[in-house]
């Protein structure tokens, strides 16, 4: 280390120590931003990763992930609703084993945390899913793979060495999406999730902001405009293979629920919904015959000044009322926040950035360590909580700071 850098990291622990300064999470963000991590295994934290990949990932694609829409406030609810809960420990509960597994749709996993739909994965690191896949399946947990996925689904599969679960977008083309479902069903997928909460666009101000600051030559990898953005890119896409992308978009404005319907019509995989916030589209989703639903706001990337996730949870468990299982992503960054989830009814929880920011920083191995440190934390929670297995997980163990 040289003389100049040693007298900065000085310097911030100096800051760090200030009581004023720590209270405002400004020693956290200090000591994530001196983590120079060696190895997966040394992070302690997902937010260590966090730091590593925003200094190995080019800006754009850097902006791509990071990015809400506006000013963010969604995006950053997410995370800090999660506070409202809080744990009440329950005390002299033998919890010498203990079992974090669950069973979505017939499939045991040994962990209710499940891998989120992400495209491009290939932005991040040069195994994209593939390392994902390897990952998810030295723990044997569930990835949901995304219909803008920058692997072929088989290889995807074979390297999981078990199905995978696919997001679907709509496209804006009965016939593409037909092709794009047939495709999944024949390589084994058994439960498709359709994202609901991208109808028209948005506005993700930080991947435009980092875009500009991206010095590269982005054709090299991917098509660009005259501004820089990305363009074509669905034909781009392994999944758009053989299907003609002229003037096909990858949502639709003009769908209402009858899709649920056409999209049942031609498959036998189970359907869950993706993108549901309100109890009254939960009791739709139902009605219209749908599986499962995510609760899920696409991260914070579709709909500003919206609630944070765990915030809707509860109104769409009402609306469903036990009829099919209910999981929720968005903001989880913390054992603790999937055991909040799982006390409120969640059947699974989804992790998104997390994942990546392994993915980015070490491929594979980045990957295992984020699932081990959130199933540790969460293992943790449970102990704490006298909850020998998720299914002795429950709300008694949550305290609701708003009725304090
Ligand atoms: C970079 C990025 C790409 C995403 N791509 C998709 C996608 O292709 N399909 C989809 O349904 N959701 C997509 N999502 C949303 C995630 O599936 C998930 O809902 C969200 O990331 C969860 O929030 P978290 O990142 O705070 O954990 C994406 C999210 C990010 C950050």
């Amino acid at each position: 280390m040289d003389d100049t850098t040693h007298s900065r990291r000085a310097l911030l622990r100096f800051l760090a120590a200030s009581p004023v300064l720590a209270a405002s999470g400004f020693a956290q963000c200090v000591l994530a931003d001196e983590a120079a991590l060696a190895s997966a295994a040394d992070a302690l934290d997902v937010f260590e990763f966090e730091a590593m990949a925003r200094k190995i990932v080019p800006p754009a694609h850097w902006g791509y992930l990071a990015s809400g829409v506006d000013g963010e406030t969604t995006l950053r609810a997410n995370s800090s609703d999660y506070a409202r809960w809080q744990l009440k420990p329950k005390r002299f509960v033998d919890v010498s084993k203990m079992d974090l597994g669950v069973t979505l749709f017939g499939t045991h996993y040994k962990s209710p945390v499940l891998l989120c739909p992400i495209g491009s994965q290939r932005a991040f690191h040069a195994e994209g899913e593939l390392a994902v896949a390897r990952a998810a399946r030295s723990r044997d947990q569930l990835q949901v793979v995304s219909t803008v996925m920058s692997m072929p689904i088989e290889a995807i599969i074979q390297m999981r060495g078990a199905p995978v679960w696919m997001q679907l977008y709509t496209t804006n083309r009965f016939e593409a999406t037909t092709a794009l479902v047939k495709r999944a069903q024949a390589a084994g997928v058994p439960v498709i999730a359709v994202t609901v909460d991208l109808p028209a666009g948005r506005n993700t101000e930080t991947a435009s902001r980092l875009r500009r600051e991206d010095t590269r030559t982005c054709s090299n990898c991917h098509q660009v405009g005259p501004t820089g953005n990305p363009t074509g890119g669905l034909a781009t896409k392994p999944m758009f293979a053989g299907i003609d992308t002229q003037g096909l978009g990858q949502t639709s404005p003009s769908l209402t629920w009858d899709f649920i319907k056409r999209l049942k019509d031609i498959t036998t995989m189970k359907v869950v919904i993706k993108g549901i916030e309100a109890r009254e589209d939960a009791e739709l989703a139902v009605q219209h015959g749908a599986d499962g639903i995510m609760v899920s706001n696409h991260g914070g990337r579709a709909l500003e000044s919206g609630r944070g996730t765990i915030a809707s949870l509860p109104e769409v468990l009402q609306g469903v009322a036990g009829r099919i299982p209910v999981m929720v992503d968005g903001g989880v960054r913390r054992g603790t926040d999937v055991y909040k989830a799982l006390a409120l009814g969640a059947a699974a929880v989804g992790i998104g950035r997390p994942y990546v920011w392994g993915l980015a920083s070490f491929g594979q191995p980045g990957v295992e360590r984020v699932l081990d440190i959130i199933n540790t934390e969460l293992r943790l929670a449970m102990v704490g909580c006298g909850a020998r297995s998720v299914a002795e997980i429950n709300a008694a163990s949550l305290i609701d700071t708003r009725r304090l």
